[in-house]
């Protein structure tokens, strides 16, 4: 099994603690860049399962973020704090009420941990979807108010196919807020988009070649077999197909849709391909690898395949990650 192994040799990395740490795409991305990564914290059972189970060697705080306390739970100070809180609020795919729905709390309470750790984390990098952009006039005042700069123009956007070559269409920011106690004003600011970054196959991530678990592949009598056969004849079947409410979304250019928790959920949330033994879902290893994934052995024995699939959906994409500790890694060592 592939370790979580440092790109970089140096005598002392940079700490840094992982909130909101799912099954740990953010914290393998900080240990591929060579942090010393120090603690995470989740609440969410499964999540702390499958994180255990991937990255033992990492103290991991399973509980509710509102419940930690750096001196009550002996947590150290770190140079970099990451976190990519709950999205759900603010999220297209959903009514987007933004500070309105209540877990947007948690932002806050990753803002009251790093105040409360002494000293405090040098940078905070915090992930979310784009469209919490809407949400700038809140997010901006809260860092600088807790002592950090921060602005539009420490934003990074990215997208996993563009920067990493996974054909995933997965669009995320990353908030880079940097400590007014050690720097004058904010240091990063995101560099330009690489150049024709080459996209790797599809069929380095799915296997075609064999039989998949028969229980991936949709019964013939299925109501939506037809709907998606159809679809498929009509299109390229070397691209994936996404079931929507009442009609079937062909994904153009060999290219994975955005994963989501919502594949967890049952039903057809999981896109499909056809191979030579039917039309099926990709299976949670397939899914696992499209977010960057290397491990053989990613998930616990006995997980549902619903919670591999939502922790998943859930996660960052390690590569993309690992770039963004990269460059802020080159920051704080400048
Ligand atoms: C979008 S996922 C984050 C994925 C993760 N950052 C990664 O690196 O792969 C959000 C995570 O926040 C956790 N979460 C939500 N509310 C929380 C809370 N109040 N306290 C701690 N964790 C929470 C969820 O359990 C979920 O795993």
């Amino acid at each position: 099994m592939p370790t979580e192994t440092s790109q970089h040799h140096q005598s002392h990395p940079p700490t840094a603690g992982c909130l909101f740490s799912g099954m740990g795409g953010f914290a393998s991305g900080m240990l591929k860049a060579g942090y010393d990564v120090r603690w995470a914290n989740d609440k969410d059972a499964y999540a702390c399962d499958a994180f255990r189970h991937r990255i033992p060697s990492v103290r991991l705080l399973a509980k509710d973020i509102a419940e930690v306390y750096p001196d009550d739970d002996n947590i150290e100070p770190v140079d970099v704090l990451v976190g990519g809180f709950p999205c759900q609020p603010f999220s297209v795919a959903g009514p987007a009420r933004g500070f309105e729905d209540e877990r947007s709390n948690t932002f806050y309470e990753a803002i009251r941990l790093a105040r409360t750790l002494s000293p405090k984390p040098k940078c905070l990098i915090l992930e979310n979807v784009p469209h919490v952009r809407r949400w700038m006039d809140r997010l901006t005042p809260a860092l600088n108010e807790a002592g950090y700069h921060f602005g539009n123009s420490n934003v990074w956007e990215m997208n996993v196919k563009d920067v990493t070559g996974i054909p995933q269409d997965r669009s995320r920011i990353f908030m880079c807020a940097f400590s007014m106690n050690e720097f004058s004003h904010n240091p990063f600011s995101p560099p330009p988009p690489p150049k024709n970054g080459a996209l790797l196959p599809l069929a380095d991530f799915i296997d075609k070649s064999q039989q998949a678990d028969p229980s991936l592949y949709l019964p013939k009598d299925s109501k939506y077999y037809k709907l998606l056969a159809d679809k498929i004849e009509s299109g390229d079947a070397r691209n994936l197909f996404h079931l929507r409410r009442t009609y079937v979304r062909e994904k153009q250019g060999e290219l994975c849709p955005t994963l989501t928790a919502s594949m967890g959920l049952g039903g057809h949330n999981v896109p499909f391909l056809e191979d030579r033994w039917g039309i099926r879902k990709l299976s949670p290893t397939e899914v696992a690898r499209l977010q960057g994934f290397e491990d053989l052995e990613v998930f616990p024995v006995g997980m549902s395949r619903a919670q591999k699939y939502r922790l998943v959906g859930n996660a960052v994409c390690v590569q993309m990650a690992c770039l963004v500790a990269t460059e802020i890694r080159k920051v704080l060592e400048q």
